[in-house]
């Protein structure tokens, strides 16, 4: 990524941070650095990482981040938390398309201007956020208090243990799928703590195994699309959901739907790998 970077030197770079397709995480630090050097704005997508592993915003010099509500802050969906820096706010200033106040997108399209659609254009937003408060939107008020409320419950935990907790039920849910003798997809060192991807054994069909899931134990887990559907299962583990409980209860799940679907692995390992994890230090995290 960064050799790319280097060698096509963009005016932005767009990119994921926790990639949920893949279960992978993107070294932003690096990136970030390799950005500001080249004074390259970097924008990320930390939908799913945010409230659930660090987001170094400034640290790893991110120029504008969004997040969204519905994984790791375990908020209900429909908003999109935004940050970004006096880097991207020049930006924004310096290619307004249609002029400040006039909001007409027919002339301007008429005119062969470009305009953003009104949801995503942030100099529009800019001037609902300033003094100049005019209208944009109207406010989802019960969204904001959501917010407020799983920020509140974020805070309280603590984030610093909000991510341990996330790492040690990662852990215990990894040495379970590895006790159950399943391969885990991916690069594990840059694993994304808050999704597991498996590798589907041969011979199973993934899709029977994720329905005896759901209707016999109540439990979701995704499949995945592209390249990788039909070959792996994801895991989330996120927010709430981040429990030593659901962890728990899912391996015991799957290991009886496997043994459902005739597949052979070592009865009972899963849930012990995972217990030894709980019982070892960082246990008490979860
Ligand atoms: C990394 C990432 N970005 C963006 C999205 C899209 O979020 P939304 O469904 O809120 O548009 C998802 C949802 O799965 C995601 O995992």
């Amino acid at each position: 990524m960064i050799k790319a970077i280097h060698t096509h030197k963009p005016s932005l770079v767009a990119m994921v941070h926790g990639e949920t397709s893949t279960g992978q995480m993107q070294p932003l630090a690096e990136i970030g650095k390799a950005c500001r050097d080249l004074d390259i704005l970097l924008v990320v997508d930390a939908v799913a990482t945010i409230g659930g592993t660090p987001v170094e915003t400034d640290a790893w010099h991110l120029d504008a981040v969004m997040g969204g509500t519905q994984k790791c802050l375990s908020v209900p969906s429909g908003m999109a938390p935004l940050t970004y820096n006096s880097r991207v706010e020049q930006k924004l200033m310096s290619r307004k398309t249609v002029e400040r106040g006039l909001r007409d997108a027919t002339s301007a399209r008429a005119e062969g201007r470009t305009i953003a659609s009104n949801y995503f254009d942030l100099s529009q937003l800019q001037d609902y956020w300033s003094s100049a408060r005019l209208n944009h939107h109207t406010e989802a008020t019960s969204m904001l208090y959501g917010l407020h409320e799983g920020l509140r419950i974020l805070l309280q935990e603590g984030l610093e243990a909000r991510f341990q907790r996330h790492l040690a039920n990662e852990r215990a849910l990894v040495a379970g799928i590895q006790g159950m003798g399943l391969q885990l997809y991916g690069d594990m060192s840059s694993k994304l703590p808050v999704v597991t991807c498996i590798t589907i054994p041969e011979g199973i069909d993934g899709e029977s195994v994720r329905s005896m899931l759901l209707n016999d134990f109540s439990i979701e887990i995704a499949s995945s699309f592209g390249p990788l559907k039909g070959q792996i299962w994801r895991i989330g583990t996120m927010g709430f959901s981040c429990q030593r409980k659901n962890v728990l209860h899912v391996l015991g799940a799957l290991e009886a739907v496997l043994l459902r679907h005739r597949h052979v692995l070592p009865a009972g390992e899963a849930v012990q790998a995972a217990l030894d994890v709980y019982a070892g230090k960082e246990g008490a995290l979860c």
